[in-house]
């Protein structure tokens, strides 16, 4: 078994065959398909793709890049998504100071209002945090956000701070950078995280690992990330699929309903 914790099958570089490549991936071994949203418009496509496909989840949320769409009354809309049954979690959301492309002010204000909607709703958290591990780590220790619990998705933080947030109970995704020829920080990271709180993901269309860097990426490419992280945990690639899956079931409830 083998789960794909992070694709983004709404986005538009899917526009002429996301069908065709969900259906397929499955076939080849991808049990469950996370899809988080990253704006209001894409919501609604991710909703649909999970009630079409049993085995696709979505996550509803708004993302630093699209948070200055965000209004008192998106929050009653995303809450609104949220009570339908195949979401999983609230996401993605966070903080992203490399692309800064909402001011900081804003994408802390609404940042705290998505972790806080997420603890109303008893659901977990997908967190983006980019070089803004400080107000990221501030902030969910503010809304308290360790009581649902979530997932770091594609992790770029240090050991230090992921020791911090296995501490505080969350999970820690890994995408198709460990695979980089240059990884350095992620792989001293994977050695560190508790093979209980490692997910995976491929942040499908984006982040495509090698060998297949530079095209688009989709779930059929998780298993170079599974392969590299399983080499770096001395573990067998087979046994390392089976305890990702196990944590990504007991995060996210995947077949529960
Ligand atoms: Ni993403």
């Amino acid at each position: 078994m083998l789960i794909d914790t992070h694709a983004h099958y709404d986005d538009g570089r899917f526009n002429e065959d996301r069908h065709e490549i969900i259906e397929r991936v499955h076939r080849e071994g991808v049990s469950y398909i996370l899809n988080p949203s990253s704006s209001l418009s894409s919501v609604a496509e991710t909703i649909s793709l999970s009630q079409k496909y049993g085995y696709v989840y979505s996550a509803v949320g708004i993302h630093p890049h699209s948070i200055s769409e965000a209004n008192e009354n998106t929050m009653a809309v995303i809450k609104n998504f949220a009570s339908n049954s195949k979401v999983a979690a609230i996401g993605e959301i966070g903080l992203d100071y490399y692309y800064d492309n909402s001011p900081r002010e804003v994408q802390k204000y609404w940042f705290a209002k998505q972790v806080s909607l997420a603890g109303e709703l008893k659901l977990p958290v997908i967190i983006h945090d980019r070089d803004a591990h400080e107000d990221v780590l501030n902030i969910i220790k503010k809304e308290q956000a360790y009581k649902t619990g979530g997932v770091f998705h594609a992790f770029s933080g240090s050991v230090e701070m992921a020791r911090e947030l296995v501490e505080l109970g969350f999970y820690i995704s890994v995408g198709g950078v460990v695979t980089f020829k240059n990884a350095k920080k992620i792989i001293d990271v994977v050695k560190y995280i508790p093979e209980d709180r490692l997910l995976l993901e491929t942040d499908a269309p984006y982040l495509t690992p090698e060998p297949k860097r530079g095209k688009r990426n989709d779930s059929g490419n998780l298993i170079y990330i599974l392969e590299k992280a399983a080499a770096i945990k001395g573990v067998e690639a087979e046994e390392l699929a089976k305890i990702t899956s196990e944590n990504a079931i007991r995060l996210f409830g995947f077949g529960g309903e």
